[in-house]
């Protein structure tokens, strides 16, 4: 449990909640590439309780700005993407993806006005087909965050986004509570003797080797967060191996957990506000394209569908409001959740907890292990950065691009730190 006073620290993200100015010294994702198209219409993202407009203008350039016109404050998702900048349609001021003020129509040309001023812009790069903006104070950016995936071609890489309706931790607590997912997940994720790591079926449902739904959880801290092991009795050879599965969790709101054979998952929680979480999923094959064909059936099966689970700026039709659709029809048919998909099933459990819950309230087990160990380190990085640290994670440099998920049976008994990658 947390106190009331630390869960605010953990929660809030605005600009004046220590969190927040902690949170605006990482790079951040503020839109997928292909969502910005050159002359395109620009797009609203919320980070950290501010409205943004991502755009790209004419000439390929990417610009994160202030949503409001420096002017009076029209919105900038209504501009016109004219060359080389957004055009305000209130009074026609035009405006460079870097902020610089080009055009200030209604004012007399001497008084040279556009110079004067300047819109907010955040620092930008572009990397594995997402945007990263920088919302801390310019000059102060940490390196650029590269993993090994980034550098596939980007059609190796599919990236499913979904707005959750509740806090940033409680959506990144769902990915390092391995526990949960013989429980949540029993009928998406089946045991399968005789294989040594995970696989999914002709039929895309993931096999495990394993049954155990009481894993011993293990926890080590790291440069860059820490990485944790959920050790497992395997259902083949169980008196000699233990199953291991690593998952690395990469300050501040990153996590690599192993997904099938052949594939890398990824998976970062971004604070919209203080309760809405942009939930983003990377799914990378590395042996090639996923075609159209590929994306639509692993949309389909983890019921992500654009246009019918979730809409143009990734809203879900399964809220609170209607239960996240749970059918208790498909339930008394076999279903564990009556939820579709793997996604789904954790979104309802991480939103059903109430928009920031209150952790006074929980009770926790061995199994949390890894929970604890999050809020820990975040909740001691906020305190040590208030008193001039540097931000969790970004004490030291980090080579992000050596870092990966691992599951493996280990003899048993024997140390998954000494022979697991870092
Ligand atoms: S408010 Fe944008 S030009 Fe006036």
């Amino acid at each position: 449990m947390l106190t009331r006073e630390e869960n605010e620290l953990l929660c809030r993200v605005g600009p004046d909640a220590p969190m927040g100015r902690m949170l605006r010294r990482y790079w951040i994702p503020a839109a997928l590439s292909a969502e910005l198209e050159a002359g395109g219409a620009p797009r609203r993202t919320r980070l950290l309780g501010e409205d943004l407009v991502a755009f790209r203008a004419s000439d390929g350039t990417v610009g994160v700005l202030d949503e409001n016109c420096p002017h009076r404050g029209a919105s900038l998702v209504l501009a016109r993407n004219e060359e080389c900048g957004l055009r305000c349609l209130y009074h026609g001021w035009k405006i460079a993806p870097n902020g610089t003020v080009l055009e200030t129509p209604p004012e007399p040309e001497e008084h040279r006005f556009h110079e004067k001023v300047r819109a907010r812009a955040c620092s930008v790069y572009e990397d594995g087909g997402i945007v990263f903006a920088y919302l801390g104070p310019p000059g102060t950016e940490p390196p650029r965050m590269h993993f090994d995936w980034m550098s596939l071609p980007v059609d190796h890489c599919m990236v499913t986004k979904a707005q959750e309706d509740c806090n940033w931790a409680q959506t990144l607590e769902g990915v390092i509570d391995s526990a949960h997912s013989n429980v949540l997940h029993a009928n998406q994720i089946r045991p399968a003797p005789g294989q040594v790591t995970t696989s999914r079926d002709d039929m895309g449902q993931t096999r495990r080797p394993s049954a155990d739904g009481a894993p011993r959880i293990e926890a080590e801290n790291m440069p860059y967060g820490f990485r944790y092991a959920a050790i497992r009795k395997p259902l083949t050879d169980g008196d000699k191996l233990d199953y291991v599965r690593v998952t690395l969790f990469i300050a501040p709101f990153w996590a690599f957990f192993p997904g099938p054979q052949g594939w890398t998952y990824m998976q970062a929680f971004v604070p919209v506000d203080d309760t809405h979480t942009m939930f983003h999923f990377m799914q990378i094959r590395h042996e090639g394209p996923i075609d159209a064909e590929m994306r639509a059936a692993r949309e389909k099966r983890s019921a992500m569908q654009m246009g019918l689970d979730l809409d143009a700026e990734y809203r879900k039709s399964r809220t609170r409001a209607n239960n996240w659709l749970q059918d208790r029809a498909a339930m008394r048919a076999g279903s564990f959740t009556g939820i579709e998909g793997v996604n789904n099933e954790d979104i309802a459990m991480q939103e059903s907890m109430g928009a920031i819950y209150d952790r006074r309230k929980e009770h926790l087990g061995t199994s949390d292990v890894a929970v604890i160990r999050m809020r820990r380190i975040m909740l001691d990085g906020v305190r040590k950065f208030t008193d001039g640290a540097p931000p969790v994670g970004l004490a030291e440099p980090v080579a992000y691009e050596t870092l990966h998920a691992e599951e493996r049976m280990i003899p048993k008994g024997t140390d998954w730190r000494a022979i697991l990658v870092p």
